[in-house]
Order: C-alpha cells, then sequence, then structure tokens
C-alpha cells in the first residue's frame, strides 16, 4: 500500500476506507501535491474489491478542506491553472463515479474547492459544526472543481447564483434546509454516526448499491458534466493571472481586505 504525505487511509469494518486529507496547518487545503495523492489513491480503492464504502474526510476538528490551497495558486501561470482545475476535476470525477459510494463526512470548513469535493462524493454527512461556501470571487477567481453546476444540481440554479455570485458562508443547518447535506449530527457524536451510515450501506448487497450508483450517475446527466466541465478548466484558467486574483489571492496570504478594480 503506497503511503502518502498529505493523506492517510484507515480501513474499518467491514470494508469501509476512510480517506483523511491530512494537513492541519493549513486547514486541509489542497495542494497540487495533496490532490495528486488523492487521485493515486482513490484510483486504488475504485478497484479494490474488499473495499464497499469510501468516507472522505479532514484532519483534526477544524476542518474537512479549507480549500485549493491558496499560496500555492498565487503564482500559478494561467495554463497552470487549467492544468491545476482539470487535476480537481479528475479527483471530483473519482468520486462521483467510482463502483461504490463515497461519502463526504464534512466536520469543519468546508470552502471553495471544499465544498466542491463535498458535492462530487455521494451524499454529505455534516457535523453542526460544519461551514460551507463557495468564496472564489473573493479571491478574483470562479470555482474550479466543478462547484458552477454541482452546486447547481444540489440546490438548485437560484440559491447556487447565491451563493457563488456572493462567496456567501453558510452553516450546517442552512446547508441542510438548501438540500446541500443528506444529515446533520451533532460535533460530539459525529464520527460514530458517520461511521454507523457507513457501516449500514456496507452490510447491503454490494452490486445492488453499485447498481444504483451507476443508474444514479446516469440519470444525474453527470456523464454529459465530465465532457462540459473542461469548460470551466479553461475560463479558472483565464482568470489566473488576473489582476483581481492577484490581488485577491496576496490579500488573503498578506491577511487584508482585497481591493479589486474589474481585470
Ligand atoms: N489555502 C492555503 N492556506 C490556507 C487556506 C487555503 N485555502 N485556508 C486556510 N489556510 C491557512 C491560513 O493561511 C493559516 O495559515 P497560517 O497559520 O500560516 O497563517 C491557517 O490555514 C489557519 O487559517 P486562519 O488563520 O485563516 O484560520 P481562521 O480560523 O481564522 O479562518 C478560514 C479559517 C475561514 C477557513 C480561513 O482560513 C479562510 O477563509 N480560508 C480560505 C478559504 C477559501 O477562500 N477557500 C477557497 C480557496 S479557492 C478554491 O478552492 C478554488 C477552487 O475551486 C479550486
Amino acid at each position: 500500500m503506497a503511503t502518502f504525505e498529505n493523506i492517510t487511509t484507515e480501513r474499518l469494518e467491514p470494508g469501509i476506507a476512510v480517506v483523511r486529507i491530512d494537513r492541519p496547518k493549513a486547514l486541509n487545503a489542497l495542494n497540487a501535491k495533496t490532490i495528486l495523492e488523492l487521485q493515486l489513491e482513490l484510483s486504488d480503492l475504485a478497484k479494490d474489491s474488499t473495499v464497499r464504502v469510501v468516507i472522505l474526510t479532514g484532519a483534526g476538528d477544524k476542518s474537512f478542506i479549507a480549500g485549493a490551497d491558496i499560496t500555492e495558486m498565487k503564482d500559478l501561470t494561467p495554463g497552470e491553472g487549467v492544468i491545476f482545475s482539470q487535476a480537481g476535476h479528475e479527483v471530483a470525477k473519482l468520486l462521483e463515479t467510482m463502483p461504490k459510494p463515497t461519502i463526504a463526512a464534512v466536520n469543519g470548513f468546508a470552502l471553495g474547492g471544499g465544498t466542491e469535493m463535498a458535492l462530487a462524493c455521494d451524499f454529505i454527512l455534516a457535523s453542526d459544526r460544519a461551514v460551507f461556501g463557495q468564496p472564489e470571487v473573493a479571491l478574483g477567481i470562479i470555482p474550479g472543481f466543478g462547484g458552477c453546476f454541482r452546486l447547481a444540481r444540489a440546490v438548485g440554479w437560484p440559491k447556487a447564483k447565491y451563493l457563488i455570485y456572493s462567496g456567501a458562508r453558510i452553516k450546517a443547518d442552512e446547508a441542510m434546509e438548501m438540500g446541500l447535506c443528506a444529515k446533520v449530527f451533532p460535533a460530539e457524536q459525529f464520527w460514530d454516526e458517520v461511521v454507523k451510515v457507513a457501516q449500514t450501506i456496507a452490510r447491503q448487497s454490494s452490486s445492488a448499491v453499485t447498481k444504483a450508483k451507476q443508474l444514479m450517475v446516469e440519470f444525474s446527466e453527470t456523464t454529459g458534466l465530465h465532457y462540459k466541465i473542461d469548460g470551466e478548466a479553461h475560463s479558472f484558467g483565464r482568470l489566473i493571472g488576473s489582476g483581481d486574483q492577484r490581488e485577491g489571492m496576496t490579500a488573503f496570504v498578506e491577511k487584508r481586505a482585497a481591493k479589486f478594480e474589474g481585470i
């Protein structure tokens, strides 16, 4: 089994794999290396017949994934931006289409790429301390890991537009009301409840669960999405290198408010 720098995988009975993003100092933000590690690990788990359910979560109790790594994105070129977005799409596609259920266990901040990776899973279980949002416009960019489509699919176009244009952060109860989460559990019991859900699924007929997932992927037009989504990667790349992107990300790193000029 491969060992990685930024993710760990724990096995629980019966047939549950828990993949944890493990960069707590950066609130589990996704840099290029972590995205690559996720791609490798999820590809292996997709093929592993001993695994019936995959849980994606974040290390520590503060954050699921606080988005793509702003420090790393800050100085990307537009071409590198396209490649970065496409790599995130590959991870999202694996979560969405692997022939076994994927559960996002959102234990804290799920912002930007964090909400997007959670949305790519089959469903989201959230702690009552979870916070969701797509704050990319505050950084001079757009969601780059499929958010413009998957958020709308989950909550409907008007609410997705509200969240993406405003960058608003919402708490678990509001996310539940909007249809983003399947369940919200109190933080103290969160992990036990997540494992119970995964165990219940893992004890069902895996061939029946896999067939249900395959059909729902087809009915939700996900296959069409995978053809269209490259447009998002190119739009994301075009914004990388713009004045507003450099200003937005520099302001985040310098811990100050951004001054945008719309260029
Ligand atoms: N990238 C890189 N580093 C990050 C990060 C990110 N997305 N989010 C947090 N961190 C780092 C902070 O820089 C800080 O590092 P230092 O201790 O070295 O200063 C550390 O994690 C702790 O963060 P804060 O001190 O900011 O913690 P807080 O509790 O005050 O705030 C927070 C938490 C609200 C999540 C805040 O960190 C935040 O707003 N993070 C950015 C969220 C964001 O904008 N995400 C979207 C990224 S863009 C994206 O994801 C694009 C895409 O679709 C592909």
